[in-house]
């Protein structure tokens, strides 16, 4: 949890310049430790991110019997206890913010057979768990105690965990991870069929791991992924790539503030986290890839941004998985456009950290800016510039938090959050990298 409250205000200065690199993906952080947990032996992470969402999942795992030790800046050892082998933990698990945390968290401890209490702060205690339990109870766990399919909750894994076909409800990558994740321990084949791709990490890293799966197209934009029940996981090393989510808030910065020219280094370009950059395409940004190359099996390229004009665009639904986490940020873009945006499909926006919809328009309104939520589309009037001077209320949300703080490097006026701390959740440094560009941020 945070520690102190920390308002933090943005004001226009600039243009940024330089070099910069963001810290570590926190999808693939937080599944490196989760597999190196389950894996027998000693797997080596680097290029971790050390933000809290990662540190709260590092330390459950350690209650869970797990070894988990940091060797240097970046750098961790986990020794794993092998599939199903989780202890059952003495204290109640405490994920703090992380919903990717704890979702997946759920999934490997449904196959396990222990009894465990997940809990987290105010933010994760309002998101909805039920989507995740009810295919962990169709594997076989049972939920215990829960209000409302809310956070605090008490899980008994499966003591004869079996094999289930899942058809996510919503595009979630943590729904579909939890399945599998669970499925580790059922003998025979776990299939999750997802009617729109998520992010591919957890399937990715199984396999590096050592698992059997199987992906396959399924329909128009979906897919049919399979995996082989009760794989003994191998310790493998892994390289954790830059977090393009952390990226985007530099790199708006960067296409909003005039005269700006930045270098953003080793950014993941994993198709399916993607969407952003194709939007910014369309809007007209002058974003160039310089060096491309892989790096932790994943592609990753450095990033030239030049600050330009923007123009506005419609953003398709079946794009929203391929960005959930950039919409915040897209709509400052967005203001800083000539014309509308209109960003569909964002129902899920309503279930992360905060009601992100209506934080993300409230934010834009309370800085001037002209924006509707008309159903669960986002449409942002832009005219180029923002007029600033709003305080934002941050609900406890580390990207309404940096949104807000982008808006404010561009705006005529500054623009002040009233909680920080959040920030520290995904990107550590974040106020340090913004200013080392030539930010003003106090
Ligand atoms: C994540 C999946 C997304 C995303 C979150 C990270 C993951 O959530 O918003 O920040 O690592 O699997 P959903 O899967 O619920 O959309």
């Amino acid at each position: 949890m945070p520690a102190d409250r920390a308002p933090l205000t943005a004001r226009r200065n600039g243009p940024l310049a330089g070099w910069a690199r963001v810290p570590g993906d926190k999808s693939i952080s937080i599944r490196a430790l989760i597999l190196g947990a389950l894996a027998v032996g000693e797997t080596r992470i680097g290029g971790m991110l050390e933000g809290e969402d990662v540190m709260n999942t590092a330390q459950t795992l350690r209650d869970l019997g797990a070894s988990v030790e940091r060797t240097a800046a970046g750098e961790w050892r986990v020794r794993g206890v092998g599939v199903g082998g989780f202890a059952e933990p003495q204290q109640k698990l405490d994920f703090g913010n992380s919903g990717t945390g704890c979702r997946l968290m759920l999934g490997a401890v449904a196959g396990c057979p222990i009894t465990a209490t997940f809990d987290g702060d105010a933010s994760l205690r309002s998101r909805p768990m039920r989507r995740v339990l009810d295919p962990l109870e169709r594997i076989g766990a049972r939920t215990l105690a829960s209000t409302d399919g809310r956070l605090p909750l008490t899980l008994a894994g499966a003591r004869d965990p079996v094999p289930i076909v899942f058809r996510p409800p919503v595009p979630s990558a943590q729904l579909k991870s939890a399945a599998l994740l669970a499925g580790l321990s059922a003998p025979g084949e776990t299939v999750v069929i997802e009617a729109e791709a998520t992010r591919d990490h957890t399937e990715k890293m199984l396999t590096h791991f050592g698992a059997q799966v199987r992906v396959e197209p399924d329909d128009a934009y979906g897919r049919r992924i399979t995996l082989t029940g009760q794989p003994e996981l191998m310790p493998r090393p892994v390289v954790v790539p830059a977090d393009p989510s952390s990226a985007a808030f530099p790199l708006i910065a960067a296409l909003i503030m005039p005269g700006s020219d930045v270098i953003l280094d080793g950014v993941m370009m994993n198709p399916l986290r993607t969407g952003l950059i194709a939007t910014l395409a369309e809007m007209g940004a002058s974003i160039e890839r310089l060096e491309m190359r892989k790096e932790g099996g994943e592609d990753v390229v450095d990033l030239r941004v030049r600050a330009g004009a923007l123009r506005g665009v419609e953003v398709p639904a079946e794009r929203a998985p391929s960005m959930i986490d950039e919409y915040p940020v897209l709509a400052v873009a967005a203001a800083f456009a000539e014309g509308t945006t209109i960003m569909r499909g964002l129902k899920e926006l309503r279930v992360k950290e905060s009601d992100r919809l209506a934080a993300t328009a409230a934010l834009l309104r309370g800085n001037g800016v002209a924006v509707e939520i008309e159903g669960d589309d986002l449409i942002v009037h832009g005219n180029g510039c923002a007029a600033g001077g709003g305080v934002v209320t941050t609900h406890m949300d580390h990207r309404i938090a940096m949104a807000a703080m982008v808006l404010g490097f561009a705006s005529d006026r500054p623009v002040q959050i009233d909680d920080g701390a959040f920030i520290a959740t995904s990107f550590p440094g974040f106020v340090e990298l913004m200013r080392g560009l030539g930010a003003d941020l106090s």
